[in-house]
């Protein structure tokens, strides 16, 4: 193997273990690839590689993090999807992007009042490159259009824009680099509603912990950058209903609370 190949390998094992900072030069072996955990990890010491790598292997990850922590910048410079879509397809700091096949940016109408949150992208959506065509959109579709909402009138997307392999839960830091990307989504479409799909979605998006078994079937507030308060529900991932068929009442009952409230408040789309 190669030095060049064995150094972009350890960054992307530093990032998806969650590591945020370099500390010294302590000698360090990653894993075999089979017993990485996606644990996140606050910090933890640089490795050795090779005497010739070492340095460059620390400037290198310390870089990628950086990038990652520059994404909010980034984000305040754009205004518009289109920029924003090739903005995160340029974005290099992410390790999950050198692992997927497409970046999944969201997708719907750029006037949507309604904006769906999924996780992440799975097979099907990192193949196609939009999100919520697997089977869980399939089921989405369905369940919106039992409540009287077009898919083409609401905007779909993710927490994270690319796959993580094997849909491995994302890490804390994954969440932190690619969320600047979501809320700018928001801050553009400017919707007055939100609807998050699972746990972990939601969670992110908040800023909080809770279950989505205690979140869900009751409004919550988001804040946009401009200070707008946009109203959310939160409810199961369409995955977990695939799993947990017995659970699709309950969201229903959200997506009836989420349409009954947009009926109540106005049309089903704004004008540009
Ligand atoms: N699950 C998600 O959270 N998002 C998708 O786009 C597909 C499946």
């Amino acid at each position: 193997m190669n030095e060049e190949l064995n150094l972009k390998q350890l960054i992307e094992w530093y990032i998806t273990a969650g590591v945020e900072e370099t500390a010294g030069e302590v000698p360090f072996a990653p894993p075999p690839a089979a017993e990485v955990k996606a644990t996140p990890v606050r910090s933890m010491a640089a490795p050795r590689p090779s005497e010739s790598g070492r340095q460059v292997t620390t400037a290198l990850a310390q870089a990628t993090i950086d990038a990652g922590k520059n994404a909010r910048e980034l984000c305040k410079t754009i205004d518009n999807l289109d920029e924003l879509k090739a903005l995160v397809e340029k974005f290099d700091g992410c390790s999950l992007k050198f692992t997927a096949s497409n970046t999944v940016f969201g997708d719907g109408s750029q006037t949507a009042r309604v904006v769906f949150i999924g996780e992440a992208p799975g097979a099907d959506e990192d193949r196609i490159g939009r999100p919520f065509v697997g089977r869980s959109g399939q089921l989405l579709d369905k369940m919106l259009a039992a409540v009287g909402l077009d898919r083409s009138l609401c905007y779909i997307t993710n927490v994270l824009p690319w796959r993580p392999p094997g849909n491995r839960t994302p890490t804390d830091s994954e969440i932190a680099v690619c969320l600047p990307f979501l809320k700018r989504q928001i801050d553009i479409i400017n919707p007055d509603y939100l609807f998050v799909l699972g746990g972990s979605a939601a969670n992110a998006l908040l800023d909080q912990q809770e279950s989505i078994s205690r979140l869900r079937g009751r409004w919550l507030d988001y804040k946009n950058s401009a200070g707008k308060n946009i109203q959310v529900l939160a409810s199961f991932h369409p995955a977990y209903l695939l799993r947990n068929p017995g659970q699709k009442a309950k969201v229903w009952v959200d997506l009836l609370r989420l349409a009954k409230k947009m009926s109540e408040d106005g049309a089903a789309g704004r004008e540009e």
